[in-house]
């Protein structure tokens, strides 16, 4: 019965409650003190500053997995980013009213994020909320009739209470979306157990793919910087047209700088090996795919007639010509990125007494 549903009281496993009532994230990586981003195995990586109370956590994790968000009342943010699929869609471009031109990234660790969307067009979880609920082509809703259908359920009007003392409103549904998915965190793969001194978590193949992922001529964690594997910057690698022949201008729609175009935002490889197809429209069906697309001449794939920037740690002249053994390192090594022990409970039944939907 929805009525019966309470808000968790504790932080998510992984975070501590501090005086002030919010959650903190506790890894080892916050106890490093190599720079911040020099990528090295103990780089030192600080909690989120944003912080959220168990409760706004828990009504986030019901508003994630509940279709009353959408306007046919048949899509919620699980139905693309649904947990049993790595928190994708295994599409090449997510499908909501419509298909999309992007696909659907997962959501590890966005809580660190400073940089949303494929092209950075959301700095901030809050922001970056409304643009599916809003998109006509996703969950096609608006602000009103969000308001309207949260607050004629009884369930939510009584949680929205207690997780932020007022009647639900599309401000603090956003809120409590961003502190759902600041506890996506997956920083305990066999990757951080080595990285934090279990010699044993990596086998040999992983260690040589490893090494040559940070090394200087693959060049990947220059972009995939451990330990998040991201740096939030936006970066021209060249990618190809997707098979209906449509090049995605990137953040190039965004801004006039012919720089920008094509340019996407460097995604997380966590959990990589679970999210196939890969690149901004599901253009990879493998990850050996990536890797080769990699190992080959800057630029030789972009879509014709796109005159590209492409980024100086993906040019050479020639490719970094990597052996058919190293290119299958890298890609044994991303499979050791592999960690879901902190994906979060789907509820069985939601305040509003719809259907979890995913
Ligand atoms: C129809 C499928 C679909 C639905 C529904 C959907 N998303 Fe997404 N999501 C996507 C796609 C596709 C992108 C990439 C869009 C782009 O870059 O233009 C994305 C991007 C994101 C990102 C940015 C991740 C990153 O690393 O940059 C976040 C966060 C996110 N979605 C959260 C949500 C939330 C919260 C909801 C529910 C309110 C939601 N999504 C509903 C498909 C979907
Ligand atoms: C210049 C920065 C840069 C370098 C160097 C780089 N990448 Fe990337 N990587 C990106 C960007 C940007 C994307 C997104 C491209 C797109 O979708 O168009 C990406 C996408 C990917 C993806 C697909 C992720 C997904 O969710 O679809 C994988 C896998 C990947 N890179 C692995 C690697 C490997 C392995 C190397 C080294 C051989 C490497 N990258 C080097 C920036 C970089």
């Amino acid at each position: 019965m929805a009525d019966e549903i309470t808000l968790a009281e504790t932080c998510p496993p992984s975070f501590q409650l501090l005086a002030d009532g919010t959650c903190e994230l506790v890894t080892l990586y916050q106890f490093y003190d190599s720079p911040p981003q020099h990528g090295g195995l103990r780089a030192r990586l600080d909690p989120p500053a944003n912080r959220y109370t168990p409760q706004q956590i828990d009504l986030g994790r019901y508003l994630f997995f509940d279709p009353i968000l959408s306007s046919g009342g048949d899509l919620s943010c699980a139905s693309c980013h649904d947990p049993a699929q790595g928190l994708s869609d295994g599409r090449k471009r997510g499908l909501g009213v419509t298909e999309l031109n992007r696909s659907t990234p997962s959501l590890w660790n966005v809580g660190f994020a400073s940089s949303l969307m494929w092209d950075g067009r959301a700095e901030t979880l809050e922001q970056q909320a409304l643009l599916p609920l809003f998109n006509p082509a996703e969950m096609a809703a608006n602000a009103d009739g969000i308001e309207t259908a949260l607050n004629a359920a009884p369930g939510y009007v009584s949680l929205f209470q207690t997780a932020f003392g007022k009647s639900p409103s599309l401000e603090t549904t956003a809120i409590a979306l961003a502190a759902f998915q600041s506890s996506l965190i997956s920083l305990n793969s066999r990757y951080d157990r080595y990285a934090h001194g279990d010699a044993t978590a990596l086998n040999p193949q992983e260690i040589r793919g490893m090494n040559a992922f940070r090394g200087f001529v693959a060049r990947c964690s220059q972009c995939h910087i451990p330990p998040l594997f991201t740096d939030f910057e936006l970066a021209v690698v060249g990618a190809p047209a997707d098979e209906r022949g449509f090049a995605d201008p990137g953040a190039g729609a965004l801004a006039a700088d012919p720089a920008r175009l094509g340019a996407f935002k460097t995604p997380t490889l966590r959990n990589i090996t679970r999210t196939a197809p890969y690149f901004h429209a599901g253009q990879f069906d493998t990850l050996k795919g990536v890797v080769d697309f990699y190992n080959n001449t800057a630029g030789h794939a972009a879509p014709e007639g796109q005159d590209l920037r492409i980024h100086w740690h993906v040019h050479m002249t020639d490719g970094p010509k990597l052996s058919a053994g190293t290119v299958a390192d890298i890609v044994a090594f991303l499979g050791a990125l592999e960690d879901e022990s902190l994906m979060p409970r789907r509820p069985d039944t939601l305040p509003s007494g719809l259907l979890p939907q995913d």
